[in-house]
């Protein structure tokens, strides 16, 4: 396997099938946790890769395929390329999780279960976070057409057709797909080969890699002396890391001394690459990466690091813990049965800001129409000119209420 050269998001409202359409383009479950496994849906970000290849004799789809050999002819297929896929929750209350996996996604799959009225509350949600953060290579998959009739499929078509008027969404292809009964997956691989592409990445800039997870690796009760050291996921935005080179992640940890706090950026070294199951000595933009670093696993346990910055030391984005947002604000709230118009943005109002993987909540100290300046509880790595996505409480929730840009 190759590595992965691009994140294709999958995403949708709750239980309409994203972790099974993963499964069958990978192979791989990817609600692995045990609080997933037992209440059924996804928490956390999930990743799979996989490889779509390509049969030689065989006419279109039925040449896609991710097996060695073609199912249609039993010849030998040919490798394409490799994905990672990022499987979003859809839950409404993990919208943060998404947003942060929103934050790596190069394009995405809208999946729409075929047996439910469209839209349902994240089906929109999820899609107006695609249009504001501007993931524009979609494919909107309509999934679980084994439950219903044709004429259904053709009616919730229309529903779709309806729904997509006027976003990002609104000219990307719907495919009929049964991700259970594996129905149509061999098209669906052909979508992604024409509305997907690789992206052409700043290999020249430094690194700079999202951290999207974090894990101790170790299985409880490993002697001391064959503990591996931490391990960080994510994605590369520019540039390249090496086996053996130092790194730095900030904001890093957290230092509170004689009533002040302070946040430390963290030294390290690489010790192993992983992408695409596969060890590298370098790794590139494109696709999800694993890490293993000589930090003690304490640090890295349990995505305690989702949502900071790494890349090599010295070159990366400040920290910073306050910033000035230029604000676009949505009209209306989505996502919630009463659709209510969203206010101006006040100043002392808490929101829920995701800036690259991090999620962070901040308190605005002044606001004007369209320039907000906002104090973070929890400080982030970012450059000027990113884009943040910007959620209120509305009721029990936050609910995304429209994106900036940070100004200073
Ligand atoms: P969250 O990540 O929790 O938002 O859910 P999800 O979108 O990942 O849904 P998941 O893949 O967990 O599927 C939810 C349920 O729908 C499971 O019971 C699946 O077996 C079922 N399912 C998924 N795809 C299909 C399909 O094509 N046909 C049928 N009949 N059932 C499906």
């Amino acid at each position: 396997m190759s590595q992965p050269c691009v994140n294709i998001g999958m995403v949708g409202h709750v239980d309409h099938g994203k972790t099974t359409l993963v499964s069958a383009l990978s192979g791989v479950w990817t609600d692995s946790h045990s609080e997933e496994m037992k209440r059924g849906i996804s928490i956390r970000l999930g990743y799979a890769d996989a490889t779509i290849r390509k049969c030689p004799n065989c006419p279109e789809p039925q040449c896609y395929t991710v097996s060695e050999t073609c199912p249609g002819c039993g010849e030998p297929s040919e490798e394409v390329r490799t994905v990672s896929f990022v499987d979003a929750p859809g839950h409404e209350t993990l919208m943060a999780t998404m947003l942060s996996g929103a934050a790596i996604m190069d394009g995405a799959i809208l999946v729409i279960a075929a047996n439910e009225e469209c839209p349902q509350p994240q089906t929109k949600e999820h899609l107006m976070a695609l249009n504001i953060i501007g993931i524009k290579n979609l494919i909107i998959v309509q999934n679980k057409i084994d439950l219903v009739s044709k004429e259904e499929v053709i009616d919730h078509y229309k529903q779709i057709k309806r729904f997509v008027q006027g976003t990002v969404a609104e000219n990307a292809p719907i495919i009929p797909v049964s991700a259970q009964q594996n129905i149509n997956i061999d098209a669906l691989l052909q979508l992604m080969e024409e509305h997907i592409p690789t992206p052409e990445y700043k290999i020249d800039k430094p690194a700079q890699m999202l951290i999207a997870r974090s894990f101790d690796i170790n299985k409880p009760g490993t002697p001391i002396e064959q503990i591996r050291g931490g391990v960080i996921g994510g994605t590369l935005t520019e540039g390249f890391l090496s086996n053996g080179e130092d790194l730095e992640i900030r904001p890093g940890y957290k230092l509170e001394s004689e009533g002040t706090t302070r946040w430390v950026p963290i030294v390290t070294k690489i010790s192993k690459i992983f992408a695409g199951k596969e060890p590298v000595d370098k790794a590139t933009p494109g696709g999800l990466l694993a890490i293993g670093t000589s930090l003690d696993p304490a640090i890295t346990k349990s995505d305690s690091l989702v949502g900071q910055v790494a890349g090599k030391p010295g070159t990366l984005p400040p920290t910073r813990d306050v910033f000035t947002l230029e604000l676009n604000l949505l009209e209306r709230v989505v996502g919630v049965i009463d659709e209510a118009e969203i206010g101006s943005i006040r100043t002392s109002e808490p929101l829920m800001l995701n800036v690259g993987t991090a999620t962070t909540v901040g308190v605005v100290t002044s606001a004007r129409k369209n320039v907000a300046e906002v104090k973070l509880k929890r400080p982030v790595c970012a450059s000027a000119g990113s884009m943040v996505a910007i959620s209120r409480r509305i009721g029990s929730r936050w609910r995304l209420i429209g994106v900036g840009v940070i100004k200073s």
